[in-house]
């Protein structure tokens, strides 16, 4: 378990520290995706807010110039992101990040590479009047064109009480709560997990073992493999941050420009201990995603291995060991819906 302490930086230290402690050796890091995401009180899953949810999402009239919906960067049939390493949002503006995924965002204890927003409302409000994402100058601006037409105001008006329900908020929750429904369960690890040992190749298998063995699963465990799900150990809102490069020094540092002007957490808390300091993603469905990293500087998931290796414990994986955690990687890609739920409803 020595691994684990060695590249427990302090914003992890306490999840570290509860994985280390010889008592909770039997600890299983690992879950299956559970049947229902975790829920907010105030923003409830009901059919009619997911429906409409489900319709913003598609709809470029969302964006300031009608150029790009959600879907245009987050593809729902791409893996929830679009294979660039930066997207062009509204007015032809470039995003300073690579687009994350959406499929099972509702496991993360907190949203962006940052880890800025406390929740999938908070993250998608920002995101609307964000210059580069939709690029709207304003939350009233967002509203306008959708109150102008009577199948949102039906719409509204069937997800949401009170007067004048077409309004910002309300567009905000639709959109959570259709992106809670994103769900890829049943893959070949969660059906490993579950008791069928027949769902991993030895490869995978093997890939498993480096992964735990290595310390992979120091950071990236549990449902999402990106660390406490909401609600146990971190509640909903603080994020679990590890620093990317954990150890300075190796060649990627300057080929992927790792120590670059974008030094993650330390914008949000000017903490000098913050400096690329990066929230651990998901790797469910990680297979789909590339390019990697918040500045989607690699191109493929081998190399991305290699560079988690170098920079999180100072290790060389060899060939046969990359290509081993990338079959057990792709072991992680889950059930997607049918493809006609995945477009303009
Ligand atoms: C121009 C491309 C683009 C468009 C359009 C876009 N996004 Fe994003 N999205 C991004 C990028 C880039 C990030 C990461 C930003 C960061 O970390 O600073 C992101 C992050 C997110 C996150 C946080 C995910 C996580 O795990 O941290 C959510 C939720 C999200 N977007 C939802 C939406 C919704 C809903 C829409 C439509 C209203 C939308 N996005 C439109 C590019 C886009
Ligand atoms: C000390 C914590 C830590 C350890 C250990 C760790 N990772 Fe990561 N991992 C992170 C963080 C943080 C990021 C996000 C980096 C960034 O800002 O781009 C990340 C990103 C990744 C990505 C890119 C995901 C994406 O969507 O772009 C992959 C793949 C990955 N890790 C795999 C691994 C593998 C395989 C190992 C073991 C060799 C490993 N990680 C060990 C913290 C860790």
């Amino acid at each position: 378990m020595l691994t684990v302490l060695r590249t427990c930086t302090l914003a992890g230290m306490a999840l570290c520290v509860l994985l280390a402690a010889p008592e909770t050796r039997a600890f299983e890091p690992f879950s299956p995706l559970p049947e229902s995401p975790p829920v907010p009180t105030d923003n409830p899953q009901t059919p009619e807010k997911i429906a409409l949810g489900r319709q913003l999402f598609f709809d470029p009239r969302l964006s300031v110039d009608g150029a790009v919906s959600c879907n245009s960067c987050h593809d729902l049939r791409r893996g929830g992101a679009d294979g660039l390493s930066l997207s062009t949002g509204a007015r032809g503006r470039v995003t300073t990040r690579n687009t994350p995924t959406l499929w099972n965002a509702a496991y993360q204890t907190a949203y962006f590479w940052d880890g800025r927003a406390a929740s999938l409302e908070d993250a998608i409000a920002r995101h609307i009047v964000d210059p580069a994402i939709m690029g709207q100058p304003d939350p009233d601006a967002a509203i306008v064109p959708l109150r102008k037409l009577a199948l949102y105001r039906k719409q509204f008006s069937t997800a949401f009480d009170g007067w004048r329900p077409v309004k910002y908020r309300n567009a905000v929750h639709a959109l959570a709560a259709y992106v809670r429904t994103l769900a890829t369960p049943r893959g070949p690890f969660d059906r490993y997990l579950e008791g069928d040992v027949s769902a991993l190749s030895e490869a995978a298998l093997r890939g498993h073992r480096l992964f735990v063995e290595k310390g992979c699963a120091a950071c990236h465990f549990w449902v999402n493999f990106a660390g406490p799900v909401p609600g146990l150990v971190i509640p909903m809102g603080e994020g679990f941050y590890e620093l990317f490069p954990n150890l300075r020094g190796s060649r990627y540092d300057d080929e992927y420009r790792l120590l670059g002007a974008d030094m993650g957490r330390f914008h949000i808390d000017g903490r000098e201990d913050h400096k690329y300091l990066w929230r651990v993603p998901t790797l469910r469905n990680v297979t789909l995603t590339a390019p990697y990293f918040h500045n989607g500087s690699v191109a493929t998931l081998e190399e991305a291995v290699r560079v988690m290796a170098r920079t999180q414990f100072d290790l060389e994986v060899t060939g046969d060991e990359v290509s081993d955690i990338v079959t057990f990687l792709r072991a992680l890609t889950g059930e997607f819906p049918p493809p006609e739920s995945m477009t303009v409803p």
